[in-house]
């Protein structure tokens, strides 16, 4: 399928900066948007590079033709994101989750979590598609990342491929998972999108082979993220599904959330084989309780994964801007926010221009 190109300064334009006044401290904590929701967790981007081209989020006909990556110049640098990352964390963020692209692909990421670490009374996090980790695990564990995340869509080597549509082998990702856990990481979280016409034979294969590893895998709804790929309704398999094809073959029982607006509903086995989860971005919005907030590769600010603009948080660090200035401004933004797109998904709203993925960080 042919598909226009996209013309990603368009996407990429930038709504106000708040003015910030004179002088301030740097607020603590009690932050709330106008939905009274917190801010809790920051999800940085830290390349829109990556070395797979899932047909979900980068497909090939966009990414590997006309698609304009960021410049390396452009992306803000370890020092300008632990210093963002510090000023989050004064406002209530208790979690920090590194993304991409693919994350593994800047270089020294080890050294950023190194740096971010230091800040306290913070987990930090990271989601991969696991390539990488045989050469990065343990680095990453010793710099003081707390858990990883795993992007894993099927077992079947031909369905995995038409995934990735990059020939990567399911060992690749297998490999990478193994040396996770070797390096001390659980336990690991595996997710896995489901789109219909692909991978909906790949759920219970997929939830057997976890079965009893101590490993989470969730399966995520398609979203309608970004504009390029060629999402609609019918290729959604319904979390509620695929919680009826798991339970007919492994018997499941609900379990509560571990914390408050989780993103994905937790199922346990009922022969203590261990857990899965469901993320149901789309057949069941979980916005009302969403404290995600996003910071782009180059230091755009985004209150939503479907937001057409976002605040431009680099400019400001390139200023003379204090901490407390620009605390100030993060401030505003966060109580200026109503988004809840995934609740008020219309023919509309899904029409219009959106961020891709792989650019604001899943
Ligand atoms: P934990 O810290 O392990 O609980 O992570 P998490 O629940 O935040 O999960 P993760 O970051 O792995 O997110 C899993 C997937 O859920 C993402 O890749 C998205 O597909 C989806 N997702 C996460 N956050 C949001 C969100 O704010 N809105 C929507 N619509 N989907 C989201
Ligand atoms: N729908 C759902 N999840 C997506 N991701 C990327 N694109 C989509 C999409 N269209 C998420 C997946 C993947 C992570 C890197 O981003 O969870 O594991
Ligand atoms: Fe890369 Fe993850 Fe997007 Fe796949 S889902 S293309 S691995 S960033
Ligand atoms: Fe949060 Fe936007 Fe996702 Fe809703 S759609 S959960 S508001 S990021």
């Amino acid at each position: 399928m042919v598909r226009k190109s996209i013309p990603i300064h368009d996407l990429r334009a930038s709504g106000p900066i708040p003015a910030a006044t004179g002088e301030c401290s740097v607020p603590t904590g009690s932050l709330h948007d106008l939905r009274g929701r917190r801010m809790r967790d920051l999800r940085i981007s830290v390349t829109d590079r990556c070395n797979f081209r899932c047909i979900y989020c980068m497909p090939k006909e966009v990414f590997d033709r006309d698609y304009q990556f960021l410049p390396r110049d452009s992306l803000l640098s370890f020092e300008e994101i632990v210093r963002v990352a510090r000023l989050f964390v004064g406002h209530g963020v208790s979690k920090i989750r590194l993304t991409g692209g693919e994350p593994l692909l800047r270089r020294n990421i080890e050294h950023l979590v190194e740096m971010l670490a230091a800040i306290p009374g913070i987990e930090i996090t990271l989601t991969t598609n696991g390539v990488l980790l045989p050469r990065k695990a343990q680095a990453l564990r010793d710099a003081g990342l707390d858990r990883i995340t795993v992007s894993l869509d099927s077992l079947d080597e031909e369905v995995f491929r038409r995934m990735n549509d990059m020939d990567y082998p399911v060992s690749r990702v297998l490999e990478g998972i193994e040396a996770a856990r070797a390096a001390g990481f659980h336990p690991i979280k595996i997710n896995a999108v489901v789109k219909a016409s692909v991978n909906r034979g790949s759920i219970l294969p997929l939830a057997g082979h976890f079965r009893e590893s101590g490993h989470i895998v969730r399966f995520i709804e398609f979203m309608d993220v970004g504009a390029t790929n060629g999402w609609c309704m019918d290729e959604v398999v319904p979390s509620s599904e695929v919680v009826r094809i798991i339970d007919a073959e492994f018997p499941l029982q609900p379990v509560d959330p571990n914390y408050t607006g989780e993103v994905a509903e937790r199922w346990r086995y009922r022969d203590g084989g261990g857990e899965i989860g469901v993320i149901s971005s789309v057949t069941q919005a979980f916005c009302g309780t969403c404290t995600r907030v996003r910071l782009s590769t180059e230091g755009k600010l985004y209150t939503c994964l479907y937001a057409t603009q976002g605040h431009d948080m680099r400019a400001l660090l390139r200023s003379d801007r204090s901490d407390a200035e620009i605390a100030s401004a993060i401030g505003l933004i966060w109580q200026g926010r109503s988004d809840r797109y995934s609740e008020i998904r219309t023919a509309q709203t899904a029409a219009s221009r959106r961020i891709e993925m792989s650019y604001i960080g899943g």
